[in-house]
């Protein structure tokens, strides 16, 4: 590594760090001006040998909701490093300058394979799950839709009007990213490049009686032919509904659309409502992966960020290789609407690792699950059932798209 050098992007950085990061993915870049827009250079790392960019790390400026808020998070994405300069410790030189330097109190990811961001600390938080329905077998929810209650947008209009929509979802569930307007535009682009065969992107809304969108779907088609007939597929992107009527509507009309036989969706909850509503859940098809990964880059700040279940009040003993202000003895005294958390000289309930406390901080996984494998240890009978009731929450945490 004595050759290869990390230091803060530049504006200037943006091309051959896309470059890099499509070469790293097996994709071939296309920047464009709302990604030059969107690229944050003081917020991107760049490792460089001699002068030739060889790994790149950058975080966007995002909100997210967690249990009880809305917080600063950084969205960590683009992380590559050249082929040639793999294995030689780049990534790890640029990860662990990031956490130690982001401002805000937790930093999140998707992870491209799940082997890799567990040495640094994050524990995978959120579990996602996909669906590969089944259309001809899933029984879908039978519903009237009354006319006017679907339509559909284009993207100027989606703009304005969906925000909202997201910004309502954040209060409901935990995991689910912000989106500023440069964000969102980003979400609405439609280049063909994306497109792979499928059409131009759907924006599906749904109205109340009063005429307000309180749901949208995102979704796009692709024309097939089996050997006994029409087999299309139907690619959803993104689903938000606010009511139940607006979720089992949208539903309804993205799995029942004429000649589709199977519909893909990569971003349901674990507790997606849907499986009630459909007279067959295994034509669902669903699988169960990690999706959003959590890093908890201050502890105090953090633990204080979120609302807790129960009331709490114990000592944990939390240990970090990568950030020593967080490795240490911390007091968390919650109740129902305030939390606090500060360093203390009391003996600790528990001791755990800053891994173990990024997993559990959506509420999406328990502590008691890792204290089974020995994980965590109990120095206070009771102390990880108490933590366990604490930190889950009433809804599962859900991220809805890979940033
Ligand atoms: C993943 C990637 C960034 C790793 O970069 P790197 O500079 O080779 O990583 P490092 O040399 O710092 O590796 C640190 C450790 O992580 C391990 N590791 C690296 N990539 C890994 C992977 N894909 N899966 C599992 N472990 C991995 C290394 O073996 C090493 O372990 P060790 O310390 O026990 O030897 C790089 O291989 C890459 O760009 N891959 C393709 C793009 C990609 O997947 N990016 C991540 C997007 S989320």
């Amino acid at each position: 590594m004595a050759e290869i050098g990390v230091r803060v992007g530049v504006a200037g950085d943006f091309e051959d760090v896309s470059e890099l990061f499509g070469a790293a993915m097996m994709f071939d870049p296309s920047p464009n001006e709302l990604g030059r827009q969107l690229f944050e250079p003081e917020r991107a790392l760049v490792a460089t040998d001699g002068g030739e960019v060889v790994g790149t790390t950058r975080a966007l400026t995002r909100d997210l909701s967690v249990p009880g808020g809305v917080v600063a998070a950084a969205h960590v994405t683009g992380v590559g490093v050249k082929a040639t300069h793999r294995r030689r410790g780049v990534m790890s030189a640029l990860i662990t300058r990031q956490l130690r330097e982001v401002p805000e109190a937790i930093a999140v990811l998707w992870a491209s394979e799940p082997g890799i961001y567990g040495r640094f600390g994050y524990g995978a938080a959120t579990w996602g799950t996909a669906y590969e329905v089944d259309l001809h077998r899933v029984g879908p929810p039978s519903v009237r839709i009354r006319p006017g209650e679907l339509g559909e947008l284009t993207a100027d209009d989606a703009l304005k009007e969906l925000p909202p929509l997201l910004r309502s979802l954040q209060e409901r569930r935990p995991g689910v990213s912000g989106r500023s307007e440069l964000q969102w535009q980003r979400r609405l682009e439609d280049k063909k490049d994306d497109r792979h065969g499928k059409t131009a992107r759907r924006i599906l809304v749904h109205r109340d009686e009063t005429g307000a969108i309180d749901g949208y779907a995102l979704w796009r088609g692709k024309l097939n032919w089996g050997a006994t007939g029409p087999a299309s597929e139907v690619s959803l992107q993104e689903l938000v509904a606010l009511e139940p009527t607006a979720y089992k509507a949208l539903w309804q009309h993205v799995l029942t659309l004429d000649l589709a036989a199977t519909l893909e969706f990569e971003y349901a909850a674990v507790d997606e409502p849907l499986q009630q509503l459909v007279t067959t859940p295994t034509a669902l098809n669903r699988r169960v992966n990690e999706s959003l990964w959590l890093r908890v880059t201050d502890v105090a700040r953090a633990l204080e960020q979120r609302r807790y279940a129960v009331p709490v009040d114990l000592v944990l003993d939390v240990t970090d290789d990568l950030i020593p202000a967080n490795a240490g003895r911390f007091q968390l005294t919650a109740d129902g609407t305030t939390a606090r958390c500060e360093r203390t000289d009391d003996p600790a309930d528990l001791t755990l690792s800053v891994t173990e406390l990024g997993a559990i901080y959506l509420g999406g996984r328990t502590l008691a699950e890792f204290a089974a494998t020995g994980r965590v240890t109990e120095h206070t009978p009771g102390a990880v059932a108490t933590v366990t009731s604490a930190f889950t929450w009433p809804i599962a945490p859900v991220s809805i798209e890979v940033f």
